[in-house]
């Protein structure tokens, strides 16, 4: 069987981790890419996880290039270019710079492999996966945005310890843009299928959502020269496993959605169907009238950070 070909733009610490992540659980060949103003960075961080590949068993081909020629017919890009946060930043704060960088990397994707699905993971988010569909001239479904899983992941973690149970058991979703107002939705979460809600009061899951919303300015705030990259890069090789492998995984993600949930042709953290096509549907579940409520504010925030973006 051919080996699939990743290619991640960014070999900072979302893209060297997700490079580590895609080669250990042997997702294909994977090549890491980075400006010509550090040559040497991706090339060697790439050799690297080559060498570490005795120790851990893994096959794959780690490439490290500043040029993207060897990204050529990749079959699944992960976009993490773009300047990070730091303390006392908003992840709208880092807009109008990482525009101009998403804009440049989608081009030269774009050229490089024409049938690539795009998982963009650079921030803010939501307006950054519209930016990259826009430049690249991909069909909405090949473009894909990760925060959802993300997002899940720390609101799944927190509950599990809050409970004492395995993580494994934690399913959740969570809706809207990758902000301090995404909308996490615990009667859709639950615990070995029990509901949420039977298993914990409502302070506590109060609690648990509004730390989830936090959950990225948290990681900033212990760090304090960047933001989280571990959760992050796992996720968006989850993605990338589900796109790679067919799985149709049903996972929060930011897809395009023009009458799904109202929203009007923006990206926003929805449920999709994730498989070889990209988003291959968008799922629609019922929202009470205050889940829809939030859920529209979110978008909205998402629809206000876009009007400043001139492509
Ligand atoms: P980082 O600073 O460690 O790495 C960013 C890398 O991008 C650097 O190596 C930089 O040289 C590179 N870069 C800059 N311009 C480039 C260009 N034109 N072409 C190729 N590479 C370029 O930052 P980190 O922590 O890896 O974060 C990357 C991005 O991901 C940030 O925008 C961050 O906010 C975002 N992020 C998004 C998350 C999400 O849930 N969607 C979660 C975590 C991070
Ligand atoms: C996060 O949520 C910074 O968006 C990034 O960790």
């Amino acid at each position: 069987m051919k080996r699939a070909k990743i290619s991640v733009i960014g070999a900072g610490n979302v893209g060297a981790t997700a490079a580590h992540w895609a080669a250990a659980k042997e997702l294909g060949d994977v090549v890491l890419v980075d400006i010509p103003q550090i040559d040497g960075v991706p090339q060697g961080k790439a050799l690297d996880l080559a060498e570490a590949a005795p120790i851990e068993g893994y096959d794959a081909l780690l490439t490290g290039a500043t040029s993207y020629e060897p990204t050529a017919n990749s079959d699944v890009v992960i976009i993490t270019a773009g300047l990070a946060r730091k303390p006392g930043m908003s992840r709208d704060d880092l807009l109008i710079k990482n525009c101009e960088i998403v804009k440049s990397v989608a081009e030269q994707v774009a050229k490089a492999s024409p049938n690539a699905v795009l998982i963009v993971v650079s921030n803010p988010l939501d307006a950054m996966v519209y930016v990259a569909h826009k430049v690249s001239g991909f069909p909405a479904k090949r473009v894909v945005g990760m925060a959802g899983v993300l997002d899940t992941a720390r609101y799944r973690s927190f509950i599990a310890a809050e409970l004492g149970v395995s993580v494994e058991d934690i399913q959740a979703l969570l809706m809207g843009g990758h902000g301090d107002d995404m909308v996490p939705l615990p009667r859709y979460t639950s615990v070995g299928g029990i509901p949420l809600p039977e298993l914990m009061s409502a302070d506590k899951i109060d609690a648990i959502v509004k730390r989830t919303r936090s959950g990225g300015a948290e990681i900033v705030g212990l760090l304090k020269t960047g933001s989280a990259y571990y959760a992050p890069s796992a996720a968006a090789v989850q993605m990338a496993e589900a796109i790679i492998k067919d799985k149709k995984r049903v996972l929060p993600c930011a897809a395009y959605c023009d009458r799904e949930y109202g929203v009007g042709g923006y990206f926003v953290g929805v449920p999709v169907k994730l498989g070889t096509g990209g988003v291959e549907q968008i799922i629609e579940v019922k929202l009470t009238a205050a889940e829809k409520g939030l859920f529209d504010a979110s978008v909205q925030h998402v629809r206000d950070l876009l009007k400043v973006v001139k492509l």
